[in-house]
């Protein structure tokens, strides 16, 4: 059997023929879906799909396609997945779907009193704003004022409960809708209504912990010494960071969600306190290797791509996933994985294999 046979032997063994045919063969996209998704589409470029089997998370097992162009993203994931099972898998959690869509408004004469006002109506622009979805509700609206380049401004956030959906595209619409109002309210001109892709009230938190002892020679301490170099550099901490995203983008990629979004804010999360530092710590504790990763996923599994990409939906359909919230878990712990794959490969015959 060649090195993927008992991978698409999994695959056949849970898809009927013509998803499987669909899988293997086209790719899941013909120019003429292209074409409803995207403008000017003149061509379908394809990625290599691997599968990383027995994936350990919140006490369930799961075999996950990743997509990915990069030759030893599928191998560290697996070397990650065997070590964190050592101790039973990696445990995640999820805080909720709310995203945050913007309003700038500048030239507002009076910040306090247009604040005021603002936050007076706070009722009404979320009744107005809920006017666009029937099924997922704005729940909440803030003011904030910023000093900038151009002069003082005010920045409207409203919260938005997207649900399963990566929420983009109503919350841009909401923003929109209310915004004229903003502008009576503030005396102010608004400039943008765009939703952030800083998404902190949408995080992820994994942890694993792996029995140091099971490492190897120092193996465990290594690791630890390699995150403080990535805690005390950001030269090492943005590759710390890509071997994360190597995971979390390939889940992203294989179920038809906005990978940029998700790295934009990843990037910013991990600058947050004013520096760039590592999304993942890896500390000895009790004889313990524990790893936590703590990263925003602004992720859907339902409408946009996610619903048009007929693999995609195969993906989501073979992952068992029906929520968000499952989807980014699963993506976050794969993205530690590949964390701890890399980080072991690294502290120990390096990624390359060269031996002096
Ligand atoms: C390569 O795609 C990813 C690594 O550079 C990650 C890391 O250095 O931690 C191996």
């Amino acid at each position: 059997m060649n090195p993927s046979g008992e991978a698409r032997k999994r695959l056949a063994d849970a898809l009927s023929d013509e998803e499987l045919e669909l899988f293997t063969s086209t790719g899941g996209l013909t120019l003429e879906a292209a074409d409803q998704m995207r403008e000017n589409v003149i061509g379908v470029i394809r990625i290599p799909v691997g599968l990383v089997e027995g994936l350990i998370i919140n006490g369930r097992c799961l075999d996950v396609p990743i997509a990915t162009e990069e030759q030893g993203v599928v191998a560290q994931a697996f070397t990650g997945i065997r070590l964190a099972a050592l101790g039973g898998g990696f445990a995640a959690e999820y805080t909720g779907n709310i995203m945050r869509g913007q309003i700038q408004v500048l030239g507002v004469p009076d910040m306090d009193a247009a604040t005021s006002r603002v936050l007076a109506e706070k009722e009404a622009l979320l009744l107005d704003a809920n006017t666009v979805s029937t099924t997922r509700k704005a729940v909440d609206l803030e003011v904030r004022t910023l000093q900038s380049a151009v002069g003082p401004m005010m920045v409207v956030e409203l919260f938005v409960d997207v649900r399963d959906s990566m929420g983009a595209n109503l919350v841009d619409s909401m923003c929109e809708l209310i915004a004229p109002t903003v502008e009576n309210l503030t005396g102010g001109r608004v400039n943008m209504r765009i939703l952030s892709n800083l998404a902190t009230e949408r995080m992820v938190r994994v942890k694993a912990a792996v029995p140091a002892s099971e490492l190897g020679d120092c193996v465990a301490r290594r690791i630890t010494e390699a995150c403080s170099f990535a805690e005390a550099d950001p030269y090492r901490a943005v590759t710390h960071n890509k071997g994360i995203m190597n995971g979390v983008v390939g889940v992203l990629l294989a179920t038809g969600n906005d990978t940029r979004a998700v790295e934009a804010g990843a990037h910013a999360y991990a600058a947050l306190s004013g520096r760039y530092r590592p999304l993942s710590t890896w500390k000895v504790k009790d004889d313990l290797l524990v790893g936590s990763l703590e990263m925003p996923f602004s992720v859907g599994t339902v409408g946009g791509v996610v619903q048009a990409h007929r693999l995609a939906r195969l993906v989501l359909k073979l992952l068992g996933v029906e929520t968000a919230s499952e989807l980014a878990m699963i993506a976050g712990a794969v993205g530690l994985a590949c964390n701890l794959g890399a980080l072991h490969t690294l502290v120990t015959v390096g990624v390359r294999g060269i031996q002096p």
